[in-house]
């Protein structure tokens, strides 16, 4: 059982990418092998409408999205980590959102496990998880949540609340890693 974790800030070491950690250490808890992807330090640009894809699934854009392409498709689970710019995602995350395009028409996400880790520090968390899980279903993953991290500077998320009342963020985002294993060995993955 393989689960990938994506983090689309552009802050090395910030909150997302220490929220999206957490929930890997817990989805290890569950047996699941991980890898962390930091997209930030990555070159994948936006979706250029070519349509190149609608053939066979493939992007023709030849930049880092093709190796996260592989990874993707290797992951039994996702955690798509991603903080909130202007009540949205990260730029970063848009674009892999965007470049996902490719999959979609031949369906290869589906039945894979999603969850999404949302770090934010004041206000705009729940369209964001609303904006994921739109996006996973569209690709027909299984959805196992989201967690949600409150903190502005980088690592004020390791004392800030989750987005569930009495819920620590780090406690919140290792628990959605906990459910994205779950999911994956319910699944039969
Ligand atoms: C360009 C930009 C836009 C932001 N927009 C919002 C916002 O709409 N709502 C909010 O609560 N926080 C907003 N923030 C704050 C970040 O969501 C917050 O600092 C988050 O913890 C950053 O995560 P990171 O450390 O992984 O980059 C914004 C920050 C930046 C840099």
């Amino acid at each position: 059982m393989k689960v990938l974790g994506l983090v689309c800030s552009p802050r090395e070491g910030g909150n997302t990418e220490i929220l999206v950690r957490e929930a890997l250490a817990g989805a290890e808890q569950k047996g699941a092998e991980t890898e962390l992807y930091l997209v930030a330090d990555k070159n994948i640009g936006p979706c250029i409408a070519c349509e190149a894809c609608s053939a066979e699934g493939v992007c023709a854009t030849d930049d880092d999205m093709q190796v996260l392409y592989e990874k993707l498709l290797a992951a039994d689970g996702i955690i798509f980590g991603t903080p909130v710019y202007f009540i949205n995602v990260s730029a970063q995350a848009k674009a892999v959102i965007d470049r996902s395009f490719a999959f979609l028409r031949h369906g290869k996400l589906r039945g894979k496990t999603a969850a999404a880790i949302i770090a934010v520090r004041r206000v705009g968390a729940g369209q964001v998880l609303g904006l994921m899980y739109t996006w996973f279903a569209l690709h027909g993953m299984n959805v196992a949540g989201g967690g949600i991290g409150y903190g502005r500077e980088k690592g004020e998320v390791r004392d800030g609340p989750g987005g569930s009342p009495g819920v620590t963020a780090l406690d919140e985002a290792r628990s959605v890693g906990r459910n994205v294993a779950r999911t994956i060995q319910r699944m039969g993955g």
